[in-house]
């Protein structure tokens, strides 16, 4: 298991164990006739041209085909209970995203379906979605808590989370958030200073003994928590050890890149309406920017400003951000289809923002996000010669075979 040599085949790697800024997302590694060889789901050879073939090692002959590392969806609350259509057609009908919740629907609504929801219910949900996530190239994928709000249910979220990860024959790596600060918890609705307090006092001390969570990420947004609130909590679990992350100027401009730039954060994700300003912060600081094109196009929004971002010297990465209410779609082709076409992304800078920046967002840059010696033997094979399918086949999968640690899942 997990010992595999892959010949023949067309290589595209971004190159590193830090993100790629600006101009350098652009450049990936092509290795024409490559080989790639996986030792118990570590890599420990690539190269151009032949390679001695061990007997135990699976053979895989990438003739004609695009070998990619494995995709990292960075963003994603993939564990919840219920649905939303309803929702949905009530923004088709003109509804905001932000009036449905202030009427208590939109995340309350998953709130109460995902407490109620079993382990075994939510598990089985998280795993159908991995197995069509895996399916479009995804091998490692975020995932939050934040549906809970209350201490059972958001540590029924994460051991979830954990128990897939335990699984020997899992399909993804899961890194888990959490994001308690998804929205002020009902029994604390008259006094959010006191849910902050619970977060920091119970909540980050409980996840960090049992290491339930690798992230803190907060929804830092105008009506959820203030930019002073979010500050409080995230410099709480820092401290603490967590990597933070921030849901950042997604509704309106707030501060929120700023905020991440000044705290030095992992990522700050959505950015639909982050300033000039903030923009520079971040990319000076090192911040990622997370950007969730899906979640633009299912709210009718305008496209964060990528091009721009870039252009600015940012490190951008891309994720879907799948949960049941703003974008509830984990499809990476489509997601590949919209940030080359309306955030002007090329194809490579949009590889290098699904594999190396998302892992460096997860603070996995040394392990996963590119084609090298000594990271996770995590591959996606395409069924054609060029990357360019990625957006050319709009909203289709180009995805012939996802290796996950060595192991190839499906043709
Ligand atoms: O990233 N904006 C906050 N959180 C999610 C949506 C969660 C939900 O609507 O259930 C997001 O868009
Ligand atoms: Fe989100």
């Amino acid at each position: 298991m997990g010992n595999l040599l892959i010949i023949n085949a067309h290589i595209f790697t971004p190159q590193g164990h830090a993100a790629r800024r600006g101009a350098e997302m652009n450049e990936l590694l092509e290795i024409p006739s490559g080989y790639i060889e996986i030792t118990d789901g570590v890599i420990t050879a690539v190269g151009q041209g032949t390679y001695e073939h061990k007997a135990t090692y699976t053979l895989v002959d990438a003739e004609g085909k695009v070998v990619l590392p494995g995709f990292v969806d960075s963003h994603t609350h993939l564990v919840f209970g219920g649905y939303r259509p309803d929702e949905f057609i009530w923004r088709m009908n003109g509804d905001s995203y932000m009036s449905i919740m202030e009427r208590g629907g939109g995340i309350y609504s998953t709130v109460r379906a995902t407490r109620e929801a079993s382990f075994d219910e939510l598990k089985a949900k998280a795993e159908w979605f991995i197995d069509a996530m895996s399916r479009m190239g995804v091998t490692t994928v975020e995932g939050k808590s934040g549906y809970g709000l209350d201490c059972f249910t958001e540590l029924k979220q994460l051991e979830v989370m954990r128990a897939i990860n335990e699984e020997a024959t899992r399909k993804v790596d899961i890194a888990t958030t959490y994001l308690g600060a998804h929205a002020v918890a009902p029994e604390f609705k008259e006094n959010p200073e006191g849910y902050i307090d619970f977060m920091i006092e119970k909540m980050l001390p409980l996840i960090g003994l049992r290491g339930l969570a690798e992230n803190c990420d907060v929804f830092c947004e105008k009506g959820v928590f203030t930019v002073e609130q979010s500050k409080r909590l995230l410099e709480v679990a820092q401290d603490m050890g967590f990597g933070i992350k921030l849901h950042a100027d997604e509704i309106v401009s707030f501060g929120g890149a700023e905020l991440a730039a000044k705290l030095h954060a992992r990522s700050a994700d959505h950015l639909l309406h982050a300033s000039d300003e903030g923009i520079k912060q971040m990319a000076e600081a090192g911040v990622v920017a997370t950007l969730l094109p899906l979640t633009a196009f299912t709210l009718r929004e305008p496209y964060a400003r990528g091009r721009y971002m870039i252009d600015q010297g940012c490190a951008v990465a891309l994720a879907t951000d799948l949960n049941p209410g703003s974008c509830c779609s984990g499809s990476i082709p489509l997601l590949f289809a919209v940030a080359c076409l309306y955030m002007h992304l090329s194809v490579e800078e949009a590889i290098t923002a699904l594999t190396l920046n998302g892992a460096a967002s997860l603070g996995k840059a040394d392990t996963i996000g590119s084609i090298e010696v000594g990271k996770l033997g995590d591959l996606v094979m395409l069924d054609c010669d060029t990357p360019n399918v990625l957006p050319y086949y709009t909203g289709m999968n180009s995805v012939q075979q996802t290796i996950k640690r060595g192991r190839v899942l499906q043709s």
